[in-house]
């Protein structure tokens, strides 16, 4: 079958829907993102492009800290309103409860089931958007979405963001490094 070329585009299938939390100017603020995902293992490190543009840009560069804040579905109001008016604009400090973990400097959403604390490690200048780096220093997850101590993500009910539209996870269709086994060659 022969493929339709799509060209370039920033496309990825599925992302996930997060809340960058900074400090910016000593306030907290709330950035929502999408171009998210975890860097590396050994040491555990996330990863974002934030556009230069972002107030939250701002407040990384300030402090070199940030976090990065998982919503659940019944936050969706509140996570697309991060992402649909600037900090640099509205105060955004109250859209969510705010508390500190290790990092005095990186506000941690109190209504989102799981926050992760980071130090930037680096930032790559690859456009119009800085690939954010941070080394994970702390993760706070709410005991009610864990499961033997690990976080669930059925009970995390976490916001799957594609094609300008929110979802929620869907059905399990397998299991990771071992539905592979089933396979056989042709
Ligand atoms: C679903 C969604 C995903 C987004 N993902 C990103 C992203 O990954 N990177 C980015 O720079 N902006 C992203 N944005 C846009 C910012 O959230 C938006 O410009 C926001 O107002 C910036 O806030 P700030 O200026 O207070 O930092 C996204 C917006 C939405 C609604």
């Amino acid at each position: 079958m022969e493929k339709i070329l799509l060209g370039p585009m920033p496309y990825m299938s599925v992302m996930p829907t997060l809340l960058v939390g900074a400090n910016v100017k000593g306030k907290p603020n709330y950035m929502t993102a999408a171009w998210a995902t975890v860097a590396c293992m050994a040491p555990p490190m996330v990863c974002v492009a934030i556009n230069k543009m972002r107030y939250t840009a701002k407040g990384i560069e300030e402090n070199k800290t940030f976090s990065l804040n998982v919503p659940s579905v019944n936050q969706v109001v509140e996570t697309d309103h991060c992402g649909l008016v600037s900090g640099a604009h509205e105060d955004k400090s109250l859209v969510f409860r705010s508390f500190f973990g290790k990092l005095k400097t990186a506000p941690l959403a109190e209504e989102c089931p799981v926050n992760i604390e980071c130090t930037l490690f680096t930032s790559v200048d690859c456009g119009s958007h800085l690939l954010t780096i941070g080394k994970i220093v702390e993760i706070h997850a709410d005991p009610s979405c864990l499961t033997e101590g690990k976080p669930d993500i059925e009970k995390i009910n976490p916001i799957i963001y594609a094609h300008a539209a929110y979802f929620d996870v869907g059905n399990q269709v397998d299991t990771a490094f071992s539905a592979g086994k089933k396979y056989r060659k042709q």
